[in-house]
Formats: structure tokens, C-alpha cells, sequence
């Protein structure tokens, strides 16, 4: 029966026959032990050679690491595997022979590794990144889809800037100016006065020119928009998303949590409710911890947000950041203008911010204004500015990084191993 290593729960005590690739190899003069994944997980397959003809024993002894090979063999429970079974070898049928693979059991350098993305995504801990990544995604599909969300694509190509125009990445729209998306949060505003609650999952781009272990070029976001949705609710809807990925992936990601050594009992805490604190008293709370430096009106840096982040054990939402600091669109605070209603979730344990979000401008005149004071032109927000001419309604919306997300739920301290291809500072290749 031809199976694969996801499934090889099904067929204890059968012949199986598996596509794989040898990760690993260790064998004496009377067994061989093969460390095989097929690329929907890991088993170790194991040869005795009396028990096989002499040929099979020795083909598997000559295997090298990543060759690639059809593998025969009875399925076994095994109590002592972090996978449960393992499998009693009997033939092995080499499909491709692998020379001198780069990546060796030995420790090598991060850069090194970067330069063999291509090949580092087949190893364990890549593996078990990339399976939380897609069960976030997953996660938040159901989430979303469960609670009354329409799927709606923003475009890639925009001739808008929600976020500022200094971290554009600018190119040719034939002989008009083209950026690549840094949100699709206005395009989302649009939606959601069409189809009253939507959600968007896409690739943005930033051109920062920074060198952080919290910063890409390229990342995917996840940006909800909600009509007749006011500051108070945002957040609501906001841990209650948090909160399903984190369980989700602790329910459904026990193998990789293990393989990336995550302490889980920090995750099984994040639960709805999560705690607010204004910008204002995050900054007294800074001064007690001895940032002296700060002062209002100034932006948080990490060291800030990990700072906030320590008195809480669950993700903590800052809330009314001083105007100044966040983009055009957001809606002053009614009882004090110089405060938006905003807030930022910082993720527990140094991750940073994951979520920006606010209440959206929704009349006309203000927006009109605002678009002015941050000399954007009004002939490319248009559109954007006609949203408010006809049926305009309180919104809200957010956008959720998920690569610092997968970061933060898996436990690893760089955003690059979070997404298969990183996009850094000086890095294009692969
Ligand atoms: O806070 P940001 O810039 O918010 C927006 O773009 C809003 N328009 C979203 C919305 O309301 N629809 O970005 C949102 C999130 C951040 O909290 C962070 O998680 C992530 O996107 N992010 C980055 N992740 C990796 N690398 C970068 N350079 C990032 N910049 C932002
Ligand atoms: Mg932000």
C-alpha cells in the first residue's frame, strides 16, 4: 500500500510502501537506521540484516543524506519515537543518489544557511516553522469564515500609501507611478461597505531600511475591516482571533511545538481577555522600569515594547497613541484629540508588535483635512474620500503580521526563519 508518514497510524502492523528522503543515516554491522521524511513528516525506518536479503542491507548502508528512495517496509508502533511508530524496513529502491549535501548534522552559520534556504526548508526545525505557519493560516480562515467574514484580495499594485510615504516601494505602471502595497487596508475600507465584515490575507512590501530580527521587506498580513464596527469591538474581535490561532496551533501542532523545544505552557495561557493600557500609562510604566529618556509623543522602540510586554503574561494592547505618530485615517478620540483611537497588541516574551489596528475617519470634511495635512493627493484618495460621501459608517479594522506571529507561537527569535523565502535588507537570494 502506498501511504506516506502522516498516515502511517492507519497501517500498524502492515506493509507500507513510502516516497522518501534520507535525513540521516546510522548503521552498525548488523542494522541500519534510516531517519526518513516525505515532506508530511519525519519516522525512522529500520533495517536488520538478517532479515533482509544482503543486497537490500548493503543498498541501504551506501545511502547518503537527501537521496531519495521508495522504502518498503511493516509499520510499528514505537513508544520511545516523539512520532509514535517506525517502520521495519524491507526493500529500498534509490530513485535519486545525492552527492555531497551542503547542509551537514554539524552546526553552520546563519548566512550559510540563508545562502541554502532552498535546501534548509527540508530540515526538522524548518519544517515544524513552516506546518505552524500554515496552521495559523488555516486558523484564521476558519476564524474569520465562523464569524460572518467575506475573503476580499486588495490589489498588489496601488497608486496609495496608508502607512506613509517614506518606506514605498516604487515602480512603472507603464508611464504612470505604481507602489507595490504596504497595506490593503484603504481597498479593505471599500469592501467593507460592500460586504459589511471582510478579511484579506496577502504579501506587503516595505522598503525599511531596517535590521531588525522583527523586520522583512516582504510579509504577508492578515487585515480585517469591519462597517458599523466602533474602537471597543476592533479589539474584542482582535483577541478572540488571537486567541483561536494560539489554541489551534497548540492543539494541532503538538509534534512541531516539541521539535522547536516551545515551552507550551506559556502559549496555553493566551486566552481572551487581553489587558489595555493607554499610551499615557505605558509611559509612566516605562519611567518606573527606568526609561528615564522617554517622553510624550515619542514612539516606542523595542526595547520599549518588551519592557511593557514583561508586566503582562498575555498579549497587551496600547491603546491612544499621541496623532502624531500613527497614519492619516485614524479617528481622533472624541474627549481628547490629541489621542487616536488605536492600539497596537504586543506579543508576550520580546516579540513585539503584532497587530496595528484603529477606528477609521468616517466623515468627509475631517478626512478631507487630515489627507491635506499629510500632503497626500487628493486625486489619488479620491475613491478613498467617496467612501465617505455616500452611506458613511463608523469602521474599524486591523492587520496582523503573521510572520512575527509565527515567530512568537513558535518560539524562534528571527521573523527570517518564518517565512520560506525571506525578503531582508541584503538578501534577494534565494
Ligand atoms: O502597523 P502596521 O503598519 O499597520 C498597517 O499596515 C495597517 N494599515 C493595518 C490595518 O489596520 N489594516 O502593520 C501591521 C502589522 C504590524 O503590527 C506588524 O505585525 C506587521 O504588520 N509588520 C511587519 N512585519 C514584518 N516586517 C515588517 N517590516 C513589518 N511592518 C509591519
Ligand atoms: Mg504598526
Amino acid at each position: 500500500m502506498k501511504t506516506t508518514i502522516s498516515e502511517v497510524s492507519k497501517y500498524v502492523g502492515q506493509e507500507v510502501k513510502i516516497g522518501a528522503w534520507v535525513a540521516n543515516k546510522r548503521s552498525s554491522g548488523k542494522i541500519a537506521f534510516l531517519q526518513l521524511r516525505d515532506g508530511t513528516g519525519f519516522i525512522q525506518g529500520v533495517i536488520v540484516k538478517t532479515e533482509v536479503p544482503e543486497d537490500v542491507f548493503l543498498q541501504a548502508k551506501s545511502l547518503t543524506q537527501e537521496s531519495s528512495i521508495y522504502v518498503t517496509g511493516v509499520v510499528q508502533k514505537d513508544e520511545r519515537s516523539p512520532f509514535g511508530y517506525e517502520l521495519l524496513v524491507h526493500g529500498v529502491e534509490l530513485i535519486h543518489h545525492a552527492v555531497d549535501y551542503p547542509i551537514t548534522p554539524k552546526e553552520h552559520g546563519t548566512e550559510f544557511l540563508m545562502d541554502h534556504r532552498h535546501l534548509w526548508l527540508r530540515s526538522r526545525r524548518q519544517h515544524a516553522v513552516m506546518k505552524i505557519r500554515n496552521e495559523i493560516i488555516r486558523a484564521t480562515y476558519e476564524f474569520f469564515n465562523n464569524h460572518g467574514f467575506t475573503k476580499i484580495d486588495p490589489p498588489i499594485l496601488t497608486g496609495s500609501a496608508p502607512e506613509g510615504t517614506t518606506e514605498l516601494f516604487a515602480t512603472k505602471y507603464f508611464d504612470e507611478d505604481a507602489y507595490l502595497s504596504q497595506s490593503g487596508q484603504l481597498y479593505m475600507e471599500a469592501a467593507a461597505m460592500a460586504f459589511g465584515k471582510v478579511f484579506s490575507f496577502g504579501p506587503t512590501f516595505r522598503a525599511e531600511k531596517s535590521k531588525t530580527r522583527r523586520h522583512l521587506i516582504e510579509f504577508w498580513m492578515i487585515e480585517p475591516e469591519m462597517a458599523f464596527c466602533e474602537f471597543k469591538e476592533n479589539l474584542e474581535v482582535q483577541e478572540n482571533y488571537v486567541s483561536h490561532i494560539v489554541q489551534s496551533v497548540l492543539k494541532n501542532c503538538t509534534l512541531e511545538l516539541h521539535a522547536l523545544g516551545r515551552d507550551t505552557s506559556k502559549l496555553e495561557q493566551i486566552k481572551a481577555p487581553f489587558p489595555r493600557i493607554t499610551y499615557d500609562d505605558a509611559i509612566k510604566l516605562l519611567h518606573e522600569k527606568g526609561f528615564d529618556d522617554i517622553t510624550w509623543g515619542d514612539d516606542f522602540g523595542a526595547p520599549h515594547e518588551t519592557a511593557i510586554a514583561e508586566s503582562f503574561d498575555k498579549p497587551v494592547f496600547i491603546t491612544h497613541y499621541p496623532t502624531s505618530l500613527k497614519p492619516f485615517y485614524m479617528e481622533p478620540d472624541p474627549n481628547r484629540s490629541e489621542v487616536v483611537l488605536c492600539a497596537d497588541l504586543i506579543a508576550p516574551e520580546g516579540y513585539g508588535e503584532i497587530i496595528g489596528g484603529s477606528e477609521r475617519i468616517h466623515d468627509f470634511a475631517f478626512l478631507q483635512k487630515r489627507l491635506e495635512e499629510h500632503q497626500l493627493s487628493s486625486d489619488a484618495y479620491k475613491w478613498y474620500l467617496e467612501l465617505r460621501q455616500y452611506g458613511s459608517v463608523p469602521h474599524s479594522g486591523f492587520g496582523l503580521g503573521l510572520e512575527r506571529t509565527v515567530a512568537w507561537i513558535s518560539g524562534v527569535e528571527h521573523v527570517r526563519e518564518t517565512i520560506p523565502f525571506p525578503r531582508l535588507l541584503n538578501r534577494l537570494y534565494p
